[in-house]
């Protein structure tokens, strides 16, 4: 499609504040100069205002993992979209699968915060994906398209073009299993079509969709090169700075 992937680490709940600053540092670095690609990291929270400083000027952009549907209020323990924004995040996880699955967020919870964050000028990553049973059983596009369906609803043409989608199959994440290239492929051209039928050619083509389920080193190239794969959003092979910059290295080289 002709567009600059877009690489997101997804740090999860990992790395000391020490390590999550140092790995900034020296991804900056490494990645100084190169155009070829637009890079993400989601650090946990409180680590988000130090790593912004961090990165400033770097080119890479930052994304926190989940926000609140609210933007303030009595919700204990929870993080709004205006605090990220604040601590310097451009991006935001939104409907992530461990977020839906361990913490049993619902479509309606996540549109709303879908809508919070475009509200505040947040970029959604908007993850969405079957579970291994789902797949199964042969519901993987319906599912995807409820998830879809469910969490854009009420959402404006020029807001979904904000958006970047992940396609994160729940059965490839963490654990080792990755999605085929021409599996993964298969899913994302139904995503896009998807697109096209609610938004037109144009913005569906605009938006960015992210595979997401073990991704490593040694996979990368053959997804990325597949033709409605834009991005990749990485856990585990993210919060190693070796696999990362190996994974950043396969996917500008196309
Ligand atoms: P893994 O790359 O560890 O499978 O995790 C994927 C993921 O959940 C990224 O958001």
């Amino acid at each position: 499609m002709g567009k600059k992937p877009f690489i997101v680490g997804n740090w999860k709940m990992n790395l000391t504040l020490a390590e999550g600053v140092e790995f900034a540092k020296s991804l900056g670095n490494n990645l100084h100069g190169k155009n070829e690609i637009m890079c993400g990291i989601c650090p946990p929270f409180i680590f988000l205002k130090d790593i912004s400083k961090v990165l400033e000027g770097s080119g890479i952009c930052m994304g926190a993992q989940n926000i609140h549907s609210e933007i303030n209020g009595a919700y204990t323990g929870e993080i709004s979209a205006l605090m990220v924004k604040e601590a310097g995040c451009t991006h935001v996880l939104i409907g992530h699968s461990e977020r839906r699955h361990l913490f049993g967020e619902i479509d309606s919870f996540i549109n709303a915060k879908i809508k919070t964050a475009l509200s505040v000028n947040l970029k959604p990553i908007f993850c969405i994906g079957e579970t291994l049973n789902e797949r199964e059983e042969g519901r993987t596009k319906y599912v995807v398209k409820k998830q879809l369906k469910n969490g854009l609803m009420g959402i404006d043409n020029k807001c979904v073009e904000e958006l970047v989608i992940a396609y994160e199959p729940v059965w490839a994440i963490g654990t080792g299993k990755t999605a085929s290239p021409e599996q993964a492929n298969e899913v994302h051209s139904f995503i896009r079509g998807f697109l096209t039928d609610e938004y037109g050619k144009d913005i569906a083509n605009s938006v960015y969709i992210q595979y997401g389920g073990s991704v490593k080193p040694e996979n990368t190239k053959e997804l990325i090169a597949q033709t409605e794969i834009d991005g990749l959003l990485v856990g585990g092979a993210s919060i190693k700075l070796e696999s990362f910059l190996k994974i950043i290295d396969a996917a500008s080289i196309q």
